[in-house]
C-alpha cells in the first residue's frame, strides 16, 4: 500500500565474513547511486552476521549511505551469564535498526518455541530496535490447516506483549518455499498477508496495523518482485539466497 515505506530486506544468513561484508556493501552502494534510486521511495536493508555488523555500520556512516540493517538473531535479556548471546543493547549501540526474530531457521533447527520468540521480539522493542517477525506453515502444516492457520498463530503469540504504536515488521516466510527456487504464487501471498494484518489489527488496532509493513520471503529474486510488490497487503520482501548476489539484490531494490 502506498501508506507504507516498502522495505527490502536481505538476510544473509550464515554468508559473508566481515571483508565480504564491506566489499558487498560498497558495491551495492555503488550500484544503487549509479542507478540514481529514489531512497525516499524503498527502504533497503541488509541483516549481516554479528561479526559484520560494525564493519557495515562504519561503512554507512562514513559514507552516509542510505543503508540500513540489523541482526539475524536477539537475545531475550539485556546482559549477564548468558554465553553466546547477543543482546538488544549491543545491536542499538551499533545503531541497527532491525532484528529478525523467530526465523524458520531457528524455529526448526534451533527449536525455537513461540514463547521464546515472542520474549526476543519483545526484547528487540524494549532495546529500541524493530523486531522484524518471521512467521510461515511448512509443507507438512498445510495437510492439515488452511495456509494461514500457523503463520497466524505464530504471530499471534509473538504479539503477546505487544501495543498499540509499537513498532514492528512482519515476514511471511512460506517455509516451503525457502531456498527452494519456486516462491508462493502473489496470491497466495496476499491471502496469508491479509490475514497476518487482521491478526496485527486485533493486538495492536487499526492505526498500527494500517502502518505495520508485511513482507513477503521465499524464493523472491528480481524476474518475481514486481508480482509480490503489487499485492495489497505485502509491503516488501526478505530475500535470502538473491541477497547474496550484488546486481541480483540491486535489481531487486529498484523494482520501481
Ligand atoms: O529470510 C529469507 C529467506 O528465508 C528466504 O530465502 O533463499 O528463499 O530467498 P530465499
Amino acid at each position: 500500500s502506498d501508506a507504507r515505506t516498502p522495505l527490502i530486506a536481505g538476510n544473509w544468513k550464515m554468508n559473508f565474513d566481515h571483508l565480504q561484508a564491506i566489499a558487498f556493501v560498497q558495491k551495492l552502494a555503488w550500484s544503487l547511486r549509479d542507478a540514481r534510486h529514489d531512497f525516499d521511495d524503498v527502504e533497503v536493508a541488509v541483516f549481516p552476521p554479528f561479526t559484520d555488523l560494525r564493519s557495515v555500520q562504519t561503512l554507512v556512516q562514513a559514507d552516509k549511505l542510505e543503508l540500513k540493517y540489523g541482526g539475524q538473531d536477539v537475545s531475550t535479556h539485556v546482559s549477564g551469564a548468558f554465553t553466546g548471546e547477543i543482546s538488544a543493547t549491543f545491536l542499538k549501540k551499533l545503531d541497527a535498526e532491525y532484528v529478525i526474530v523467530g526465523h524458520s531457521e531457528r524455529r526448526y533447527r534451533h527449536v525455537e518455541s513461540d514463547e521464546t520468540i515472542a520474549a526476543k521480539a519483545k526484547a528487540a522493542r524494549d532495546g529500541g530496535i524493530v523486531p522484524l517477525i518471521c512467521v510461515g506453515e511448512t509443507a507438512k502444516d498445510l495437510e492439515r490447516h488452511e495456509p494461514s492457520a500457523v503463520p497466524a498463530n505464530q504471530l499471534r503469540g509473538a504479539l503477546i506483549d505487544f501495543k498499540p504504536g509499537d513498532e514492528f515488521v512482519v515476514a511471511y516466510e512460506p517455509v516451503w518455499a525457502i531456498g527452494a527456487g519456486s516462491p508462493a504464487t502473489p496470491e497466495q501471498a496476499q491471502n496469508v498477508a491479509s490475514v497476518l494484518r487482521e491478526v496485527v489489527r486485533q493486538a495492536v488496532g487499526d492505526e498500527t496495523a494500517a502502518k505495520t509493513r508485511i513482507l513477503y520471503g521465499g524464493s523472491v529474486k528480481s524476474d518475481n518482485i514486481v508480482g509480490f510488490m503489487k499485492c495489497p497487503d505485502v509491503d516488501g520482501v526478505l530475500v535470502g539466497g538473491a541477497s547474496l548476489d550484488v546486481d541480483e539484490f540491486s535489481a531487486i531494490a529498484r523494482y520501481k
